[in-house]
């Protein structure tokens, strides 16, 4: 797919589909679109008038172009109210647009859309984003995967961003977006059988060699030497060894600052002996990862597009499984800190190994910690599959993520961090337990990480609904969603 951003007015591109994006505000056909009505014969105004379309968000149309005329398809996508279109907006009508163009067997595309913010960079970005994403189709997994695509002779493979000067930059950056996207959407959907601990640090290793970044896998026993029994209390039941993965991204001058970004990677998330029950969903935990794959595709995203920040990425990749080397409800474990965890459900897995994860990125000096786990199904009680949650004690760290996932397309909600709920995590024996109560488990989970962080600004963001859908939506295809990448890398370049 390539994507080319040109001053051609509408009226003069000629290719396969020409599609329109129209606010409410654009009807009745005006100026250039008036003019380009009249030129098709009235082609325009009776797709309009046959489908009802009055510009609503979400709503499209398309209709075959006569003979003779330098296109073959119009179409049209609705934006809604003019002035409430954003980024967001665009992405999900070059989305809508891509996709129709697809099912009409359309080589190449026209879009024309109203720039959003008065700024033709960012409009190039998000569209380019939008259609990238809507026409990544995962098919690794089905035996005719390869076959079918070659069963449909024409590809879409060119979209021009009509009434664009050259955005040669946004182009570029909205590649980097999309590979890491892409690269994290099939880290996801990929079963726990194909992506294992040791694949995770194969992705590592492969974009530091493929874009010159540092990178460092330690094994067990490296982790044991550092003191990390939470985390590897976890991994102990696997047959699969645990990896923890440290790449680097470091900028060409001085880092005008140092980031960490923490990535829950359970590879497969059984529940271990208190072993997940029919009705939880065990057959879906190769999503657990969701988080280590949203760090790895910001990563990806970042090597290419090269900013002046220091961007440590980290995950403390594994399995939790069971055997007879199974970590026992009721043990005790001790993280690289020094403080005790008492473990009274198995399944409560994923702090631990964040725990030492984060005790990590805060030994490595950087002004601020993020991390992304897939880590309660209580936030997707509270928030449903499609929006995150936030934690954090630092109002403008929170504030600076929201701000970057309202650019980015990706919705969070702040829950807030209820210090007295960690009352629910007391312990006779050790200094906390692993679980609380239920009411309030997404908290309750986050102030078990806070134990981990002393003093740098974190922020802890709980993806567990947003990783997968069930559904085409928007830009997202049925599985893994990639989400948190887009968020990541808008929150690196504001930094
Ligand atoms: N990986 C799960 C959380 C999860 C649930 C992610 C559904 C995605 C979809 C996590 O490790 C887990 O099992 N959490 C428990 C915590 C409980 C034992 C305190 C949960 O949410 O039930
Ligand atoms: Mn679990
Ligand atoms: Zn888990």
């Amino acid at each position: 797919m390539e994507f080319h951003a040109s001053n051609t007015p509408l009226l003069d591109w000629s290719g396969d589909a020409l599609i329109i994006g129209l606010s409410e505000a654009a009807l009745p056909l005006s100026t250039t679109l008036a003019e380009l009505n009249s030129r098709l014969s009235g082609l325009l105004q009776e797709l309009i008038d046959e489908v009802e379309f009055t510009g609503k968000d979400g709503t499209s149309a398309i209709s075959r172009v006569g003979t003779g005329a330098t296109i073959r398809k119009l179409g049209i996508v609705g934006l809604g109210a003019a002035e409430a279109i954003t980024p967001d907006t665009l992405r999900r009508a070059a989305a809508a647009a891509a996709r129709l163009a697809k099912k009409e067997k359309c080589a190449s595309l026209g879009l024309s859309l109203p720039l959003v913010h008065n700024d033709p960079a960012l409009t190039a970005q998000a569209l380019a984003e939008g259609a990238s994403l809507a026409l990544h189709h995962d098919n690794r997994f089905k035996s005719d995967g390869k076959a079918s695509k070659k069963a449909s002779k024409v590809t879409l493979d060119h979209i021009h961003l009509l009434g664009l000067p050259d955005q040669k930059a946004s182009l570029q950056t909205a590649q980097a977006i999309c590979d890491g996207v892409i690269l994290a959407r099939e880290l996801v959907s990929a079963p726990a059988n194909v992506v294992t601990p040791e694949v995770l640090a194969q992705t590592a290793q492969d974009i530091a060699t493929a874009h010159g970044l540092e990178v460092e896998i330690l094994d067990r026993e490296q982790c044991e030497a550092l003191g990390m029994g939470a985390y590897l209390g976890v991994a102990r039941a696997s047959d699969l060894p645990p990896k923890f993965i440290h790449l680097t991204y470091k900028p060409a001058g001085t880092p005008t600052r140092k980031l960490a970004i923490v990535g829950k990677g359970l590879t497969f998330d059984s529940g271990g002996l208190n072993i997940k029950g029919a009705g939880s969903g065990i057959e879906m935990m190769k999503i657990d990862m969701g988080g280590a794959a949203a760090t790895l595709g910001a990563a990806k995203a970042i090597a290419q597009i090269q900013p002046s920040v220091e961007v440590h990425f980290i995950s403390a990749a594994a399995e939790n499984m069971i055997s007879g080397n199974a970590m026992r409800p009721g043990d005790i474990l001790t993280a690289s800190n020094g403080k005790t965890i008492e473990v009274n459900n198995t399944d409560a897995e994923g702090r631990l190994t964040l725990a030492d994860a984060l005790v990590f990125a805060e030994k490595l000096g950087v002004d601020a910690i993020v991390d992304l786990a897939t880590l309660t199904g209580a936030c997707i009680i509270a928030l449903g599959d499609d929006i995150a949650g936030i934690f954090s004690e630092n109002d403008q760290l929170a504030g600076a993520i929201a701000t970057a996932a309202t650019a980015a397309g990706e919705k969070f909600w702040r829950l807030p961090m209820e210090e007295k709920y960690f009352d629910g995590l007391k312990s006779i024996v050790a200094d906390m337990k692993n679980t609380g109560p239920r009411p309030g488990g997404s908290i309750t989970a986050a102030l078990f990480l806070k134990q981990f962080v002393t003093s740098t600004p974190w922020v802890h963001l709980d993806v567990a609904g947003p990783v997968w859908t069930e559904k085409e939506s928007g830009y997202n295809n049925p599985g893994g969603t990639g989400f948190g990448v887009r968020t990541l890398v808008q929150w690196v370049l504001a930094a």
